[in-house]
């Protein structure tokens, strides 16, 4: 099998925000997860956890979004703004039904990006608001003149309007944002897009609608159909993306499976199932091209991940579940069809990012761990901001199981000043594989790092007992050959090998 890469024909940029991060007001996540509260005992900068942002800040988070999901749609941003004893005490009916203090809201979570130093990604109430309270929002965070909402900004302490980079018109508005048909949306879309106001059109705000769920092609072709029109003609863009959500359920919604107990059956379910974001992302970008062949509108996978069984014992509305190696397979083939469709995914953000599905931070209490796809996302930050290389591999073979045919070997491969960085699942369970990697110059290439995520078993994962017993290693399985590399790449293995 051989890895041939022409390092002479670039395909694209990798936008950094193909990395993002989501956050919802879900179990764990925002609560203990990321905000403590100033006045907790675990060390924090203005209530955000001090050990998460320094780790989050080591994969470069380009994006986060928030505060839902299905939560989105019920919440109401002036229940989170002002002095923190007067805001609104409620119940997460969504999620847990816990109590919601509101005391992570608008400003919290801007003073969170600012921390992790990424991009902010909001997302409005479509499903339950009305448009004056997603336009009043907007003028809020991003009005700097005299105005009702940005005066009462600055009553709430913050002078300056903030940074907002991203906004979106309601969450899967085809389910909990409000059972929609997609031509309702649609003209909703229109509705309340417009009162999201450009005030500062040095700083866009970009916009994203409401896409679909999975395979959900009429979905697609509804909303683009009824909402393209308008991206002709709008200077600041009318609908900048469209959003697609995809969640690994390998033994289906009502039998999801256990996170950490699983068989090679399954193993391939899940794989083949992560490996059919392949194949969606070409149908709904089958359609966006039939209406915006120009690819004005970019695709956001802002909802991915295996969605397993909650730990046992722990509050099903929480969603926490472990990760294992199998994870970082599914977030190393996933990570490597994004890169492949840089040309029209330009965002995509793993579900969720803490203590929620497949997370790349858990905690408990003070105690904190990173899991195995914590480390893929670490291993793949070189792809953020690089140019896709042309690469493809020729003489793989199939694994898999009966039901599920997948390659043995995926990858993906970008330059980034002068370095190439080529990332590889083996998706083999059991068995090792070699490769030829094979660039373009007659000359010996100089492995600059490589890394590998694997382990002995692929049930490992990390407990806060053995926090880095899956973690990124040094990987030594490569020799040098004429114009590559000979690499022998272990079953179950996620590489990252970065050359010039
Ligand atoms: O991530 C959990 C939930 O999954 C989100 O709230 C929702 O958007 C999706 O259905």
């Amino acid at each position: 099998m051989k890895l041939v890469i022409n390092e002479k024909h670039t395909l694209g940029r990798i936008e950094p925000e193909v990395y993002g991060h989501f956050s919802e007001h879900l179990g764990r996540c925002i609560y203990e997860g990321l905000y403590v509260g100033e006045d907790s005992d675990i060390p924090n900068v203005k209530g955000m956890r001090k050990d998460v942002v320094e780790a989050l800040k080591e994969i470069n988070v380009p994006v986060l979004r928030w505060p839902g999901g299905c939560f989105a749609d019920e919440y109401h941003w002036m229940d989170g703004i002002g002095e923190k004893s007067k805001r609104k005490k409620m119940i997460n009916t969504h999620w847990g039904g816990v109590m919601e203090d509101n005391s992570f809201g608008t400003h919290e979570f801007m003073e969170l990006c600012e921390q992790l130093g990424c991009k902010t990604y909001v997302n409005g109430n479509l499903g339950s608001g009305t448009v004056q309270e997603m336009s009043q929002w907007v003028e809020y965070m991003t009005f700097d003149g005299v105005s009702p909402m940005a005066d009462l900004r600055k009553a709430n302490g913050r002078e300056k309007p903030f940074k907002v980079d991203y906004f979106a018109v309601g969450n899967e508005n085809w389910g909990c944002g409000g059972n929609m048909h997609p031509e309702y949306y649609g003209h909703l879309y229109r509705q309340y897009q417009t009162y999201i106001r450009q005030y500062n059109p040095e700083k866009p705000v970009r916009k994203i609608a409401c896409g679909p769920n999975n395979d959900d092609y009429d979905w697609t072709d509804k909303v683009m159909k009824t909402c393209f029109d308008r991206c002709q003609k709008e200077q600041h863009g009318f609908m900048d993306l469209i959003s697609l959500h995809y969640y690994v359920f390998p033994g289906g919604w009502n039998n999801k499976g256990s996170a950490t107990q699983f068989d090679e059956d399954c193993w391939y379910t899940t794989l083949g199932k992560a490996y059919l974001m392949d194949q969606y992302i070409k149908g709904h970008v089958a359609i966006m091209d039939k209406y915006d062949p120009e690819k004005k509108v970019g695709l956001s996978v802002d909802e991915w991940g295996n969605w397993f069984d909650v730990e046992p014992g722990t509050n099903p509305g929480f969603l926490y579940q472990q990760s294992t190696v199998r994870d970082a397979l599914v977030a190393g083939i996933t990570l490597n069809i994004f890169n492949k469709h840089c040309d029209r995914v330009k965002m995509a953000c793993i579900a969720q990012m803490i203590n929620v599905l497949q997370a790349v931070i858990l905690t408990e209490n003070e105690k904190m761990l990173k899991t195995p796809t914590y480390h893929v996302f670490h291993m793949f930050r070189h792809h953020q901001g690089a140019e896709l290389l042309d690469s493809c591999i020729l003489g793989g073979g199939e694994t898999g199981s009966e039901e599920w045919k997948l390659p043995d070997v995926t990858e993906s491969v970008s330059v980034k000043d002068g370095i190439i960085t080529i990332t590889l699942n083996n998706l083999s369970m059991t068995e090792g594989k070699e490769l030829d990697i094979e660039l373009s110059e007659d000359r010996a290439y100089e492995v600059v790092e490589a890394n590998i995520v694997s382990s002995g078993d692929v049930h490992d994962h990390n407990t806060f007992e053995e926090p880095d017993h899956v973690a990124e290693k040094a990987f030594t399985g490569y020799e040098s050959i004429k114009r590559g590399l000979k690499v022998a790449l272990p079953a179950a293995s996620v590489v990252e090998i970065r050359v010039r």
